[in-house]
Order: structure tokens, then sequence, then C-alpha cells
């Protein structure tokens, strides 16, 4: 049933017709609203006081995910059902998180070879090549939990551009570097291209592909094809979507990074979110009320995008990783049985690092017309540094600064005599806190963003684990690279790639 046929949805656009939802710098002043607008679970805080709907709406909501069967999704999802109907596939990556993984040959290996890499010393430098899903995930893990890194130092190379390329030469020794080549395909031209120049950097530097190089696939055979010795393959289930992959080996690079007790942790978290997603009462299920309000603000307040603000440097690249794994899952115009969608799924996901945000789209998210609903995401701590601790106070200033915007944002600020001093206000977001940064709870507040975006997937009704969207650009390319299809190219691209290429 897509949206548009839950028989709750008539019921909310009728209400909408009256209801004023221009009301929320008068709604978040009710005191009754901390009780049922606000959620805690573990060390996570989510409030969200300030979206722009009263308690008889959420109560709408919460039906309308019944309605939908969102339970039973789940569950069926978390079966192991083939889900994922366009390419036949269950999605596994839940069972990447729980225990029982530590008992598989898959994790025995990885631990073995990422054992071995850590106590031996022999590798200063790590160096994972992949793009999208096999790059991003990984990427941000890393930025998140630099400060329990205790392996090499971890470089991330993703795009065809051989700038990055050359400041990793520059900066590791080839003899004393591991390149992981992390491809599910072992098809993805940008990752290959890589995988090539720096074989090529290895073999002039005497050192030998399978001493210095391991490849995290689904295909063996490509990788055995590439080069690669069987001991130095990893392999990812093709039931582990790509966006969802950094559990799986293609988080080798966390893993090498964090060791294996945090690594544990960080699993851990993430499985704790998974129970919550799978357990919990829709009324207080945190994923499903955040999905609940991404179709709210979506499809009934008509807000195209949303977008996203961790206050910590620390996950300046969460909203380039969410940017992925929602648009790339739920950017669709087709539900799961093919036929086309009567309400938009996805809305544009985009944002910065706050406060630096703050200098910049703030004045848009202020005072522009369109109005874009904001996650504001903050640790309520800073890390603990022995060495920097007069310094880790200034973390309060982000804490702060986190909590005013979302004020000035919903109650905005009156000017009837200057225009361009007016703040409209009723803009909504959600403040999403946890206690620090620490693997756990970056496992669990990733975890959360990845059952909201199968939460909101499930609510439309589409598949959110397929991306066929991406194919038509990537075999245009592959065309052109071979020096084929000019003919079915437009004039202008024709003449352009002329006088470029
Ligand atoms: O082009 C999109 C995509 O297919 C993503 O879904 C995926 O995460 C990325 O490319 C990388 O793919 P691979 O891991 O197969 O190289």
């Amino acid at each position: 049933m897509q949206l548009s046929q839950n028989p709750i949805t008539k019921i909310i656009n009728d209400k909408l017709k009256f209801k004023d939802c221009k009301n929320l710098s008068n709604l978040i002043f009710d005191q009754q609203r901390i009780a049922e607008f606000q959620f805690e679970f573990q060390s996570l805080k989510v409030d969200i006081t300030r979206q722009n709907l009263d308690k008889e709406i959420k109560d709408d909501l919460i039906n309308l995910a019944k309605k939908a069967n969102i339970k039973s999704k789940i569950k069926r999802m978390m079966s192991g059902a083939k889900i994922n109907r366009s390419e036949n596939r269950s999605v596994d990556h839940f069972n990447l998180r729980k225990k029982e993984r530590f008992e598989t040959k898959e994790w025995k290996n990885l631990i073995n070879f990422t054992k071995i890499i850590l106590n031996k010393k022999s590798f200063k430098s790590i160096v994972n090549v992949g793009i999208g899903g096999s790059d991003l995930g990984p990427l941000m893990v890393n930025q998140a939990l630099k400060s329990f890194y205790k392996g090499p130092k971890v470089f991330y190379i993703s795009n065809i551009d051989p700038i990055t390329l050359i400041e990793v030469f520059e900066k590791c020794d080839p003899k004393t570097t591991l390149f992981i080549i992390t491809s599910k395909s072992f098809g993805t031209l940008e990752t290959l291209e890589n995988a090539k120049i720096i074989y090529n950097w290895l073999t002039e530097n005497n050192v030998s592909l399978n001493d210095a190089m391991v490849a995290v696939t689904s295909s063996e055979k490509k990788a055995k094809k590439w080069g690669f010795k069987k001991s130095n393959i990893f392999q990812i289930s093709e039931n582990i979507g790509g966006r969802f992959s950094l559990w799986s080996s293609v988080g080798m690079s966390i893993l090498c990074g964090l060791g294996e007790d945090n690594y544990k942790k960080f699993l851990n978290g993430a499985e704790i979110m998974d129970q919550h997603f799978a357990n919990e009462e829709i009324e207080s299920n945190i994923p499903i009320i955040l999905s609940l309000l991404r179709i709210w603000n979506r499809n009934f307040l008509k807000l195209n995008n949303h977008c996203i603000v961790p206050y910590t440097d620390s996950l300046s690249k969460l909203p380039a990783w969410a940017q992925q794994l929602e648009m790339e899952s739920n950017g669709k115009s087709v539900d799961v049985e093919g036929q086309p969608l009567q309400m938009p799924a996805s809305p544009i996901i985009w944002g910065e690092v706050g406060t630096n945000a703050q200098h910049s789209f703030f004045q848009f998210l202020h005072q522009g017309l369109e109005t874009s609903p904001v996650d504001i995401l903050v640790p309520r701590k800073p890390i603990k540094d022995a060495k920097f601790s007069h310094i880790v106070n200034n973390h309060k200033h982000l804490v702060i600064n986190a909590v005013a915007q979302a004020e000035a944002l919903a109650i905005g600020s009156v000017d009837l005599a200057n225009a361009n001093k007016n703040f409209p206000g009723n803009r909504p977001s959600t403040i999403i806190s946890w206690d620090e940064n620490n693997p756990f709870s970056i496992g669990m507040l990733i975890s959360l963003y990845e059952n909201i975006t199968i939460a909101s997937g499930f609510l439309w009704n589409i598949n959110s684990f397929d991306q066929w969207g991406v194919e038509l650009g990537k075999s245009t390319a592959n065309k052109i690279s071979n020096d084929e299809g000019y003919e079915e190219l437009s004039p202008s691209a024709r003449e352009f790639l002329q006088k470029q290429v």
C-alpha cells in the first residue's frame, strides 16, 4: 500500500485544510509537550518538540504507521525474507552487528588478518580505496572516532581525481602501506582505475601486489582475475547493500583503526538500536517516529528537503554519508510492485557541520522563502582528553549554539518595522543528542539513521535496497571511455568531448 492509499493519509490531509500548521512558536511553550514529544533510549535523547505538529497529528501518524504494517515489515526484513525484490536479495546487514557473527568464518578471517597487521607493526599506513558505500561509511567513522584510533594512519581514496592519489603517494611509503581495494561489485571504474595506478606505483617500488594490497568484494572471481590471491580477498555477501556495508569487511579500515574491543562496542551500539527498532512499540520507537516526521514534512507539509547539521567536527562526514544512505535508498518513483508513486519519496538530504553552517546557509534556513526541516545533532559532553582538558571545556559552546539555533528557528523574532530583521520562525527541527562520542554511541547513531531510512521506505512502500538509478550515467561514461555510442550523444556533448578528451 502506497502512502497515498493509506486510509490515514486522507484523514490527515482533511484535517490540514483547517489546521494551523504554522503554530510552532506557540506549541513549543506547552509544558505537556516535553512528556509527549521527547524520547530517550540508552544515552540518546531525541527532542521533536520543535516539529510543526500537535498531539492529534502525531497520533494520526502513529496510526498511519500501524496501517502500513510497519512492524511486520521490519520483522519480515529481519527474518531474512527477500524483500529486495528487484535483485531477489534479503537485507542482511543487521546480522553483522549480532554477537553470533563472532563465531563465523568471515569474522575469524577478518580478525586474524587485522591482528597480523596491527601486531606486526610493519604497516604504518592503511589506504582504503573505494567509492560510495565502499568509502563514505568507513570515512565517516574514521573521522567520528579518531580519538579512539590506535592503529596505523588511515587514508581514503574515492574519486578518480589523481590529486588524492598523488597526496597519498607523497605521504606514504610503498614498503609500509597496505591498500584495501574495496568494491562490492569489483566492477566500479573509479576504484579499479585507482587500483591500477597503485599497483603500478608499488611495482615501480619493487613491492608485489599480494604483499601490499588486499581486496574486499562480493566477487572473488573478479578479484582473483585481477591478481589477488585467495587469502587476500575478504568477502561481502551480496545481501549487504553498499550503503549499509560499513559493518562488513568493507569496514576493515575501521577495525584496523579501532582495534577489536572498541570495534565490538561499535557493533554493539548498532545492535542495541536494531533491537529497539524491532521490539519497541511504535509510540516510542525512535527510528519509526523520526521516519514519520520525514513523511509528515515531505508529504503533508510539502517540504522537499531535509538538512542535517552535526555540532561536532567528528561528524563532519555524516551529512554526505546520510545523503547517499537516504537518497540512494529512497530516491525512487515506483513502489515495490513497480507502480508509479502517487506521492514523492526521499527528500533532498543535505547539510554541514555546525557551527560552521551558521555562518553560511543558516541565513536561508532562518529567512529563506522555503522551509527546511533540520536535524541538529550534538554530543552533550566533550571527549575525554587528559592533556587538553582546559580546551575541551569549549565544547559547551557547541551545545549552546545547537539549542539556540533550534529555538531561533522555531520561535523567530517579529520585526514589523524592518522586514530585513524579521524572523518568521515556525521552522522545524529535531535535536538528537547523546552523552559523548565513543564507539558505542556512534554505532547507535549510525544504526538510527539506517533504520529511519528503512522505516521511511516501508511507509512509502518502496524498495529501499536497490539503486538502478545510478546505472545509466555509468554505462554512458563507460561507452564514451571505450569510444562507443557517440552517435547517441547530443551535438553539444560530442563537440565538448572532441575538444577536451
Ligand atoms: O554507483 C553507486 C554504487 O553502486 C553504490 O551503490 C555503491 O556503494 C558504490 O557505487 C560503489 O560500488 P562498489 O562497492 O561495487 O564499487
